[in-house]
């Protein structure tokens, strides 16, 4: 119950009212379209007066107003409904349709495309473009459909003269992605034939009026609508629309829509073809026939892509197949000729109609859609179909207009109060009947089998033999005079507003008709000679042929009788009403508030009328004492239980019933709620409107809660999986190591007993948790290999390994030459083999010097070239034990010239070269510069290394004192009685030995060349 408005404006729904009475309803409707308000609820149906001026409510404000809005948020209006058949087909993917009705002029058509306009805003929000093209084909279908559907008549300017049902198509996002519309009885006898003041389909106007000179020109028409019989009466008429401007209209959207510029030209062509048709007369000279006017037969032969001479011959002839299989031609009177060309225009322009509705389905048709990929496929369906009509000429048209709104009546009465009260009436709720007018007895008199008026129609038109009009009022008269909603003149003989043999009148729901039965019966039977559609069939224009499929069946193939009009029509009708019964019904009641087309006038008379056939009271009253909402208990207990401690997340109740009841007692509507046997019956929106509003507030809660239970099922699977993905790993890794262990084990397992003790075995590469393990393990196999090796070593051997292995650590490779390749002999001043002529005379003076001294070894001796105190070079013996280090004089059988004891020594300088110079670092800065002399043992080879490394291997080793070894690549540095001094090498031609000279700031060693 929308309570938006102030009062001033009247009740915005008439449940409001203070008493359900006509005259409260009156004043309530007059009020609101005074103040300008068209719209007002009954509940959820829409009753709207056509305001006949343009009015400032459907704006984008207003459609952003009332998108996903609840019904009562707003003042009433049809977006409201529009969004309410929306919300129902997105949030419970139900088909919904929308149903308009009322009568003619009363809005419907204004009101569909309101709603259209409205659903095609609110969709697509991401502006996908096939969606979007959707949209466009759907509301510029409108138009076009406008153009060949509607007509002026003297009730509406724009009267609808088809029905139009139209569903559309929305995929699980809700956005529409295709259509269908279904097209219902087009009122073709307009086309040939219009009342005092009506005119034919607009599309003729626009045609004559809005088409180009060259258009008309290549069409043979001249734009004068007065100048063709079928337009003639409506010439003059004015309308509310310019047809001028309407013409550029539906040009543009037939090119929207995907029409070709060939089918373009092919709807014109027809048009064009049937105004000329309709200016063909014949003449007769009482035995032939004849076409007057042999140009326009030709024309009409270049619109249709036709033979001239098999028009002319469709136009005279008719081709009968006699008894015996024969065919022959039989002559037309000139009547049946008249008779036969209008047949043929007004069935040019209904299949021209139906060929552009099936044109625009195939277009919009929802394509490569599978239920599986797209989920379910809903539908919101709106049917704008013609309103209750009366003439003052009422014919076959009119009469199966008025049934179908009998139809819709009747669905209404069933889906809003019948089904309504027995529900209540099943469920066991305490409810007051409301009486309201059934029309089903007059759905009855005019669809039963056998006793109805379609059915009496069919009989007559089926019988052989000349049945006329008359007859079949007759029949009609005899069969249903007991009928309370039937009566003609013979039955009634005292009313003068009907004729004998000719009226008959219905009392319909919406008031009393009398229909003119002249007609009927051609009308229902919908004679079309056979030839006019070979004709047409054999058109080479392939849109034409396209429209006359069954031209193509040969004369003797066609004698099945086809269903009369009013058949197919009820068939049609019927169907319709199943598709719309399987779906959520929303109702939009037009009411038309004048005959003037006055914006401000409510005549009261009419309106009351309106509001009483169309059962709106009875519609207030049972909804008044009714309920709004009624849900099972198991749905509501779904949706609410969440808004309840005892209802969530289960009830531990009895059943669901008493679980709904503590929802409605905790929210405190108890006094607003019935409990029926299997739902909830809810009266007022407001209440469930409180539901909606506390669920969506606890809705993000919730959805935190299942966020929360739902990440942490994750994050313990993903824990669980990492686990096992650690366990899987550890178990490899294990199987790595071992495995590497097996391979090393396998590969050194006899290593003990080979020759290299495994040096030249390929350590498999490790796994990478081994890398550290695996170095040590190859340094201690190194460590073992070397002691292998060291083991096998004699002791007499080992100094001179030892003095090696010293010499290559402190000289670290920046010496290239060190001697290492020959045997150290160390003494070579005792060498026999080295000193041959000295050698005995020194190993006397070295017992001597050993006894005196107590030395235990010596490390070194040697010949050497000395730079003395006095710069000068001399020949020196060098013996370093491991008490002191001599200087002898070799000439003067090894006379101890100076005796120094070792740990003086603090270090050795050498150059990285290949010359023999050694200076030994003193720590009283009186270092000892000499060059090494080799004797006969091995002249060539280098005795440094041996020197250095026997001193670093004594001090390291047994004096446990660093012994620090330079490696000078250029000058090398000393001291000579504290003063430093730079010694370089230089290479000198014709130099024999190796000899010092002194420089400027210190020595050179100048060696030979060689
Ligand atoms: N909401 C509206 N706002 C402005 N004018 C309206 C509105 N509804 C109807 N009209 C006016 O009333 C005229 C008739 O309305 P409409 O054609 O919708 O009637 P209808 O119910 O479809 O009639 P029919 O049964 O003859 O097709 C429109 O042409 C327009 O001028
Ligand atoms: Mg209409």
């Amino acid at each position: 119950m929308a309570e938006l408005e102030g009062l001033e404006f009247g009740k915005s729904d008439f449940v409001l009212l203070d008493e359900v009475t006509m005259e409260q309803f009156m004043e309530n409707l007059k009020l609101r379209f005074e103040k300008g308000r068209i719209y007002t609820y009954i509940g959820e149906v829409v009753v709207s007066v056509n305001p006949y001026r343009q009015m400032d409510i459907y704006g984008k404000d207003t459609i952003d107003a009332y998108r996903g809005r609840e019904l009562y948020e707003n003042p009433p209006h049809l977006y409201a409904v529009s969004d309410a058949a929306y919300k129902a087909m997105k949030r419970r993917a139900k088909d919904t349709c929308i149903v308009i009705s009322g009568e003619s002029g009363a809005g419907k058509t204004e009101a569909s495309k309101y709603i259209m306009q409205y659903i095609a805003a609110i969709t697509n929000p991401s502006q996908r473009a096939e969606v979007e093209s959707v949209k466009n084909v759907l509301l510029k279908s409108n138009c076009v459909l406008e153009a060949f559907g509607n007509a002026k008549t003297n009730r509406n300017d724009n009267s609808s003269r088809f029905g139009k049902y139209m569903d559309i198509n929305f995929n699980f996002n809700g956005d529409p992605t295709g259509g269908h519309i279904n097209n219902y009885l087009l009122e073709k006898s307009r086309v040939v034939q219009q009342q005092d003041g009506e005119r034919n389909f607009h599309s003729f106007y626009q045609l004559l009026r809005g088409g180009s000179d060259e258009m008309l020109e290549s069409f043979h028409l001249q734009n004068d609508a007065a100048a063709y019989i079928y337009t003639r009466e409506g010439a003059a008429a004015t309308t509310s629309n310019n047809d001028r401007s309407s013409h550029k209209a539906v040009m543009n959207a037939l090119g929207v829509i995907g029409f070709s510029e060939e089918e373009i030209s092919s709807i014109y062509q027809i048009l064009a073809s049937i105004l000329l048709l309709g200016n063909i007369q014949f003449e007769s000279d009482g035995e032939n026939v004849q076409v007057l006017g042999q140009e326009a037969v030709k024309h009409i032969s270049e619109l249709t892509s036709t033979d001239p001479d098999s028009v002319t011959k469709s136009l005279l002839f008719r081709t009968v197949a006699t008894g015996g299989g024969e065919v022959i031609e039989k002559g037309h009177s000139e009547q049946d000729a008249c008779f036969g060309r209008d047949a043929f225009a007004k069935a040019l322009y209904e299949r021209l109609f139906g060929w552009i509705v099936s044109r625009i389905n195939s277009i919009i048709e929802v394509k490569d859609y599978n239920p599986v990929l797209h989920g379910k496929n809903t539908v919101i369906g709106v049917l704008d179909i013609y309103g209750f009509e009366i003439f003052d000429n009422n014919s076959f048209e009119q009469f199966c207009i008025n049934y179908c709104n009998e139809k819709l009546q009747q669905l209404f009465i069933e889906l809003i109060l019948q089904q309504e009260q027995g529900e209540y009436q099943r469920e066991g709720i305490t409810w007051q009947h409301i009486d309201y007018f059934n029309n089903q007895i007059i759905v009855d008199l005019v669809e039963q089998p056998h006793k109805g008026i379609i059915s009496i129609l069919d009989e007559a038109c089926l019988s052989v033999g000349k049945v006329t009009d008359t007859v079949c009022l007759d029949s009609m008269d005899t069969k249903l005079s007991q009928h309370p909603h039937y009566t003609s003149r013979k039955l009634s003989p005292t009313d003068k507003t009907m004729d004998f043999q000719k009226h008959f009148r219905i009392r319909h729901y919406a008031g009393d008709v009398t229909y003119s039965v002249e007609g009927f019966l051609d009308k229902n039977k919908d004679l079309l000679f056979q030839d006019f559609k070979r004709l047409m069939y054999n058109s080479s224009n392939p849109v034409l042929k396209e429209m006359w499929p069954d031209g193509q069946l040969s004369i003797t193939e066609v004698t099945k009788r086809p269903l009369t009009a009013a058949t197919l029509f009820k068939n049609s009708i019927v169907a319709l009403v199943d598709k719309l019964a399987c779906k959520e019904p929303y109702y939009v009641r037009c009411i038309k508030p004048n005959e003037m087309k006055s914006p401000v006038l409510l005549d009261d008379a009419r309106c009351q009328h309106q509001v009483a056939y169309l059962g709106l009271l009875e519609n207030v009253m049972v909804r008044r004492a009714g309920f709004a909402y009624r849900q099972p208990y198991a749905r509501f207990l779904q949706r609410y239980k969440m808004t309840c401690e005892y209802t969530w997340p289960n009830h531990l109740m009895g059943s669901d019933r008493e679980a709904v009841e503590a929802i409605v007692t905790q929210h405190g509507f108890q006094d607003d709620v019935a409990y029926g046997h299997t739902k909830l019956f809810v009266r007022t929106p407001r209440s469930l409107f409180s539901l909606e509003q506390e669920r969506a507030a606890l809705i993000p809660i919730l959805v935190l809660f299942l966020q929360k239970v739902w990440r942490g099922a994750l994050a313990r699977s993903r824990c669980r999986r990492m686990r096992a993905v650690y366990t899987i790993m550890g178990v490899y890794k294990r199987f790595k190591v071992k495995a590497h262990f097996w391979e090393v084990e396998r590969r050194f397992a006899g290593v003990r007993t080979t020759a290299d003790y495994g040096k030249s075995v390929d350590w498999p590469t490790p796994p990478a948790a081994l890398s550290q393990f695996h170095n040590i393990t190859v340094m201690l196999h190194r460590r073992w290999w070397a002691r292998q090796i060291v083991k096998n070593i004699p002791p007499s051997d080992m100094l001179e390994v030892r003095a090696k292995v010293s010499a290559l650590t402190a000289l670290s490779g920046e010496r290239k030459d060190w001697g290492v390749g020959r045997a150290w002999e160390r003494d070579y001043l005792a060498n026999v083999r080295d000193s041959p002529q000295t050698s005995s005379g020194f190993i006397r003076v070295s017992k001597e010097l050993k006894n005196k001294d107590e030395f235990s070894q010596i490390l070194f001796s040697g010949s050497c070239r000395k730079v003395n105190r006095f710069n000068r070079s001399t020949d020196r013996s060098l013996v370093v034990t491991d008490k002191y280090i001599y200087k002898l004089e070799p000439k003067k059988q090894y006379k101890v010239l100076k005796k120094v004891p070792l740990d003086s020594f603090t270090g050795v300088s050498v150059t990285s070269g290949v010359d023999q110079m050694v200076a030994l670092h003193t720590s009283s800065q009186d270092d000892v510069l000499l060059c090494l002399q080799r004797g006969e043992l091995s002249p060539n080879q280098d005795r440094v290394g041996e020197l250095v490394g026997s001193l670093v291997d004594h001090f390291t080793r047994v004096r446990k004192v660093p012994f620090p070894v330079k490696v000078c690549r250029s000058a090398l540095q000393l001291h000579m009685r504290g003063k430093p001094k730079s010694v370089t090498v230089e290479t000198r031609a014709g130099q024999t030995v190796a000899d010092f000279k002194k420089s400027r700031d210190g020595f050179i060693l100048l060696v030979p060349a060689n």
